[in-house]
C-alpha cells in the first residue's frame, strides 16, 4: 500500500477515491477483517471463539483496552458501569420534550449529543481518567438511554435501572418490565441478545466508525463524536438496514408476491427495490457474523416456541438468490443484518429499535476507535481532498 500523506507533500499528487474503497485513513489495532476469507478477529481473536465464550462487557474491555481483562478488571469494571446507570433527572424528562413518534435512532443521537450538557466534568480529550469515566457513562447509560426511547414509543412509563442484574438483563428489564408487575429475566432471551451484541461490537472502519473518528479528529469530547456515529448509523446502507430487511419480508409476505419474482425486480435494479440485508463493502465471499446470526435465529426462535414465515420468507430469499448468477457475479452474501431484525422481534423489540440494538452493541468500538484515534501521535485532524468540477473564475455580473 502506498503512503499518500507523504507522497502528497513530494509529488502533488492526490486520488480521487469515492467512499475510501482504496484509501485507509487511518491505521489501527483493533480488529482484522480479511473480506474475501471471511474473517473477523478483534484483537487477534476470532469472532466464532469469541461469540461462544465471553461476555459483552469482556469483550468490550478487550477492544478498549487491548487485552483481555483480568477476573478483577472485569469485576470492577462491571461494578463500575452498574453505578453510572441512572440518568440526571433533567435528562429523564428530556425525552417528553420530543414527539412520542419520534424515530428511537433520533431520540438515541440526541440524547446522547445531550450527555455533553449533563456531564461536563468528563469533556476533556486530554485526561485518561477523564475519558475512563466517559467511556463508563456512555456503556451504563446509552442501554438506559435506548430503553427509555423503546417506552417513551409505547406511552409507557420509564423504569430506573435495576443495579443487581447484569448489563444485559437491566437493558431487556428495561424495556419490557413495566411499573405493574416484577420482571422474570428469560435467560434464552438474555443469551441470545448478548449474543447479537457481541458480533456487533467492532467491524474496523465502517461508516459509523469512521465519523467518530472523524469527528474525533478535530478534538471534540467522545459523547458528542459517539452521537455522530449514530447518525451514521441511522442510515438503511448501514445500520439501518436490519430495519429494513425486516419491512422488506413483510413486504413480501403482505403482497404475495413470489420470492422468485421480488429477486427479479432486485435484479431489474427498480427504483429503491435492493435485497436488503445482502453486500458488503469489505466481505466478498461470506460475512462470518451472518452464519452465527443465521444458526443463532433458529435456536432463539424454536427456545422461544415462536414460528415466524418471515424466517422462512428470509431463508428462500438466501437460497435463491445465493443460486442466482447477478448475486453470484457481484460477489453479494448475506450479511450480519439479514437474520438479525428476525430474532430481534421474536424477542419482542418493534422494528424500530432494531438498529437501536446495533448502536448499543457498536458502542465498544466507537469508544475503542475514539481513544486510539486520540493517543495516536501520528492522527491528524480529519480533511479530504476534492477534485474541483465547478466553473473556472468568473465575474459578478454588474447588472442585477
Ligand atoms: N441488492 C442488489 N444489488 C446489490 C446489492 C443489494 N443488496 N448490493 C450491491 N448490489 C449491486 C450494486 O447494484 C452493484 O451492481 P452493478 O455493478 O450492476 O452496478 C454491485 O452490486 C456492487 O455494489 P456497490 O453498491 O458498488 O457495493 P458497495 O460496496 O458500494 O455497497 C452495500 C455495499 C452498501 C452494503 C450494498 O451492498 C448495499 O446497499 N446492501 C444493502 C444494504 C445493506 O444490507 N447494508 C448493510 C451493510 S452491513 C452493515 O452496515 C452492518
Amino acid at each position: 500500500s502506498i503512503d499518500f500523506s507523504s507522497l502528497t507533500k513530494q509529488t502533488g499528487l492526490t486520488g480521487l477515491d469515492y467512499g475510501f474503497v482504496n484509501t485507509s485513513a487511518t491505521r489501527s489495532a483493533i480488529t482484522y477483517i480479511d473480506g474475501d476469507a471471511g474473517i473477523l478477529r478483534y484483537r487477534g481473536y476470532p469472532i466464532e471463539q469469541v461469540a461462544e465464550n465471553s461476555t459483552f462487557l469482556e469483550v468490550a474491555w478487550l477492544l478498549i483496552h487491548g487485552e483481555l481483562p483480568t477476573p478483577a478488571e472485569l469485576a470492577e469494571f462491571d461494578e463500575r458501569i452498574r453505578r453510572h446507570t441512572l440518568l440526571h433527572e433533567d435528562l429523564r424528562r428530556f425525552f417528553s420534550a420530543l414527539p412520542h413518534d419520534a424515530h428511537p435512532m433520533s431520540v438515541l443521537s440526541s440524547a446522547v449529543s445531550a450527555l455533553s450538557t449533563f456531564y461536563q466534568d468528563s469533556l476533556s480529550v486530554h485526561d485518561p481518567e477523564q475519558i475512563e469515566l466517559s467511556t463508563i457513562r456512555l456503556l451504563a447509560k446509552l442501554p438506559v438511554i435506548a430503553a427509555y426511547a423503546h417506552k417513551k414509543s409505547l406511552g409507557q412509563a420509564f423504569l430506573y435501572p435495576d443495579n443487581s442484574l447484569s448489563f444485559v438483563d437491566n437493558f431487556l428489564r428495561l424495556n419490557f418490565g413495566t411499573m405493574a408487575e416484577p420482571y422474570e429475566v428469560n435467560p434464552v432471551l438474555s443469551k441470545a441478545l448478548e449474543r447479537l451484541l457481541i458480533l456487533h461490537e467492532d467491524h474496523e472502519q465502517n461508516a459509523s466508525t469512521s465519523t467518530v473518528r472523524l469527528v474525533g479528529s478535530t478534538q471534540a469530547n467522545l459523547f458528542a463524536s459517539v452521537s455522530a456515529g449514530i447518525n451514521a448509523l441511522y442510515g438503511p446502507l448501514h445500520g439501518g438496514a436490519n430495519e429494513a430487511v425486516l419491512d422488506m419480508l413483510a413486504g413480501i409476505r403482505d403482497s404475495g408476491e413470489s420470492v422468485q419474482k421480488f429477486v427479479e425486480r432486485v435484479k431489474n435494479k427498480e427504483e429503491g427495490v435492493k435485497l436488503m440485508g445482502f453486500g458488503h463493502r469489505v466481505y466478498k465471499n461470506f460475512d462470518p457474523r451472518a452464519r452465527l446470526v443465521k444458526q443463532s435465529a433458529d435456536e432463539v426462535l424454536a427456545a422461544l416456541g415462536v414460528h415466524d414465515p418471515l424466517l422462512d420468507i428470509a431463508k428462500e430469499l438466501e437460497e435463491v438468490a445465493l443460486a442466482d448468477q447477478y448475486f453470484i457475479d457481484r460477489k453479494l452474501y448475506p450479511n450480519v443484518d439479514f437474520y438479525t431484525g428476525v430474532i430481534y422481534k421474536a424477542m419482542g423489540f418493534p422494528t424500530r429499535m432494531f438498529t437501536v440494538l446495533f448502536a448499543i452493541g457498536r458502542l465498544p468500538g466507537w469508544i475503542a476507535h475514539w481513544r486510539e484515534m486520540n493517543t495516536d501521535p501520528a492522527t491528524k485532524i480529519g480533511r479530504p481532498q476534492q477534485l474541483y468540477i465547478g466553473s473556472d473564475e468568473r465575474s459578478w455580473p454588474t447588472s442585477r
